[in-house]
């Protein structure tokens, strides 16, 4: 049953898609695969979606006006193909495919925009669609790092990519695009949350010693300090670089880095996480879990 509806979509995407609509297709597939297995989405169902979630890309102008009259959607979608192609294939996978699966055809009708309470696999096809191996635009390559720290990360970087690229051109930028940043922003990370982020990015580029000392309680200018060594100061530097980059994808920028490039000793303050990177002999000679001893400390397992 499965299999005869694939091999349906996959044959009207070979009769109605551009050569280069259906590279950037199979280049969707490939990447939602790759993600839905990394973020546990159904891969059968991000498939499906990912073949034909640009359809009725090809439409002219006036066929999707007319469609969008004909169905009352909402005026904002009128001479917007770019935003109007994904809430007619959403509609027509339903009439002409016999799709019923509401994720599926949620994930084709918000490819474009996302919208607030998204599901995995939307987010999947979402950001899929952002970073498939054929798209070269600016900021894609920010996008492919942040989707490799975490699913709402990476569509997080997208949807304020958009909004940037959008707005400097001008143009009508979709309220579910708003939205969906606001929305993903409510659901703000802990201090804590953040820590053991930055804690797991120095754990993955194989940083030693890692501890977290909770100082929410003796001091009032942070939470948490993380402390972490490394075998040299090169490598303190690229560690430093690594927990930068990816707080940023978290919407946690660094708010100002000490030592970096001249010391052996890296401090970057993140607010109420600071992150103290130390070689060996600089780590055994301020030995600052000491300063901090009545306070909790755990040790970070790598
Ligand atoms: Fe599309
Ligand atoms: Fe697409």
């Amino acid at each position: 049953m499965k299999t005869d509806l694939k091999e349906r979509l996959l044959t009207f995407m070979d009769q109605n898609l551009t050569p280069e609509r259906k590279k950037h297709t199979e280049g969707v597939r490939k990447m939602a695969g790759e993600l839905a297995r990394k973020y546990g989405a159904d891969v059968e169902k991000a498939d499906i979606a990912a073949i034909s979630h640009d359809f009725y890309r090809y439409l002219d102008g006036e066929e999707l006006n007319s469609f969008i009259r004909e169905h009352g959607l909402p005026e904002k979608y009128l001479n917007n193909p770019s935003l109007a192609h994904s809430k007619v294939a959403a509609i027509r996978l339903r009439s002409d495919f016999g799709i019923d699966d509401e994720d599926i055809l949620n994930a084709v009708s918000y490819h474009t925009t996302g919208r607030p309470g998204m599901s995995v696999l939307e987010k999947v096809i979402y950001l899929a669609d952002a970073i498939e191996e054929g798209r070269s635009y600016p900021g894609v390559d920010e996008i492919r790092e942040a989707a490799r720290e975490g699913l709402d990360q990476g569509v997080m970087r997208s949807l304020i990519n958009t909004r940037e690229h959008v707005l400097s051109k001008g143009r009508f930028l979709d309220e579910d695009t708003l939205k969906t940043i606001e929305f993903l922003q409510g659901d703000k990370m802990t201090n804590r949350e953040y820590a053991l982020l930055a804690a797991e990015t120095l754990s993955k580029k194989k940083a030693q010693d890692m501890v977290l000392i909770d100082i929410s309680e003796k001091s009032g200018f942070a939470d948490y300090f993380l402390i972490a060594t490394g075998n040299s100061v090169r490598m303190i530097n690229s560690l430093a670089d690594e927990v930068e980059d990816a707080m940023e994808n978290a919407e946690l920028p660094v708010k100002s880095v000490e030592g970096k490039n001249v010391s052996e000793w890296i401090l970057l303050d993140f607010g109420d996480l600071v992150v103290n990177l130390f070689t060996p002999e600089m780590r055994e000679k301020y030995n600052i879990e000491r300063i901090w001893a009545d306070c909790p400390i755990e040790q970070i397992e790598a």
